[in-house]
């Protein structure tokens, strides 16, 4: 009976932890700092964009790879923003949110018995998507700071370890999801130098480009010198204009990648919806001061939530960029991450995400994720569930 077979590929990988998250804290009436989305408004002028769009009938198919403003729109801010100069006819491809961005590069750029070089905690979508395109992925440990105000890095030993002939291509995702790594440009120069010893291509997601804090500034790898032609970059509308269910994202590429990414993208989705794309043009123009506010309330967020989480006795770590906070539960005693964050959502009435979804190997087993993508009212209200914690740390004392 082979009707209830499922494919090989399919069975080498669970439902998303993190969306499942949020369906029990839907569940549990538990405030939701599970999922990375905004629960307040996104910006009028983009919302106005996005009506004017639909009014003015832009309702049919774009382009498949995308509409031409908006991949000048994204060639303009790549140079303004990281001094790099693409071609928008040959070099960018609009995709249906960064998600489809990064599985559709994989696709076009990937062969069955190749290798990716993924860093371990990783965004857990990048481990479906290497097996969905035929890779292994191969994990290198981001290791956490000793002090939580410390940096997360990683050994250069176990990374040049990690290349080898079959590997084809390294993730790397900065500011990064789930630790708020920002690689630095030494970091990401010792990476350059791995891709072109073993001629390895850099997939990189840059969707928390403008949730940066303390003075880190993002880079992208694809401006390091010798980069340029061995570089997807990945990134997106969601973030940083606070529409993550409009599904814009892109990837820019050298022409030839590009080609086949196309390909793999009109097969997959055809294109992404076209009215949003138009606003998209009038949001990518926005000045200097909307990102800089931008980051400078994403840090008044941290702040407030790392005060709370901290006060209810985690052990959490200061993120440089990104709206999450990585903590270690160990001091409460439990099991493992998931019986913590079960208790969390049940108990509590605080919904996050156990830090195994976030490794392939057991490191991840008494951490957890915490979003802080919300309103003031919304982070007051979690933190005040979380203190109910700090008697259970002072009880088991
Ligand atoms: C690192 C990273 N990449 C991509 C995404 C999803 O981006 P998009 O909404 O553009 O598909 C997320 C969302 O949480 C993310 O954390």
């Amino acid at each position: 009976m082979r009707q209830n077979k499922i494919s090989t590929k399919a069975a080498q990988f669970t439902e998303s932890v993190i969306r499942d998250m949020t369906r029990q804290a839907m569940r549990h009436g538990a405030i939701n700092l599970a999922q990375g989305f905004p629960d307040f408004a996104a910006p009028e002028a983009i919302k106005r964009a996005g009506q004017e769009a639909i009014a003015a009938d832009i309702n049919q198919y774009a382009i498949t790879w995308g509409a031409k403003e908006l991949r000048q729109a994204i060639a303009r801010k790549l140079e303004t923003w990281q001094g790099l100069r693409v071609d928008p006819e040959t070099e960018v491809t609009v995709c249906c949110g960064a998600t489809e961005a990064m599985i559709a590069s994989l696709m076009a750029v990937l062969d069955p018995g190749e290798e990716v070089i993924v860093f371990e905690p990783f965004y857990e979508n990048y481990g479906p998507d290497a097996v969905l395109s035929g890779a292994a992925p191969r994990f290198v440990t981001l290791h956490p700071p000793r002090e939580p105000q410390g940096e997360w890095s990683f050994d250069p030993q176990e990374l040049r370890a990690a290349f080898n002939q079959r590997t084809r291509a390294i993730i790397l995702n900065t500011p990064n999801n789930p630790t708020g790594k920002v690689f630095t440009r030494a970091e990401l120069e010792q990476i350059r130098d791995l891709c072109l010893e073993f001629d390895v291509l850099a997939i990189t997601d840059e969707i928390y480009e403008h949730i940066i804090f303390d003075g880190h500034r993002h880079v992208s790898i694809a401006a390091i010198d010798g980069m340029r032609d061995r570089t997807i970059t990945i990134n997106g509308m969601s973030k940083t204009y606070s529409v993550t269910g409009w599904r814009i994202g892109w990837a820019v590429a050298p022409p030839v990648l590009t080609g086949a990414i196309r390909k793999v993208h009109d097969f997959l989705t055809v294109g992404a919806a076209a009215p949003l794309q138009a606003a998209g043009v009038m949001a990518l123009a926005l000045p200097a001061e909307y990102y800089e506010s931008l980051a400078r309330e994403y840090r008044l967020r941290r702040d407030r939530l790392l005060a709370s989480v901290r006060e209810a006795g985690l052990r959490a770590f200061t993120p440089r960029g990104a709206y999450y906070i990585m903590t270690d539960v160990a001091p409460f005693g439990f099991a493992d991450d998931v019986a913590f964050v079960k208790f969390l959502v049940e108990e509590i009435g605080v919904a996050a995400v156990p830090g195994s979804s976030f490794y392939k190997s057991s490191a991840g087993k008494q951490q957890v994720r915490f979003a802080f993508c919300k309103r003031d009212a919304t982070l007051d209200a979690a933190g005040e569930r979380l203190q109910k914690l700090a008697a259970r740390t002072h009880a088991t004392q």
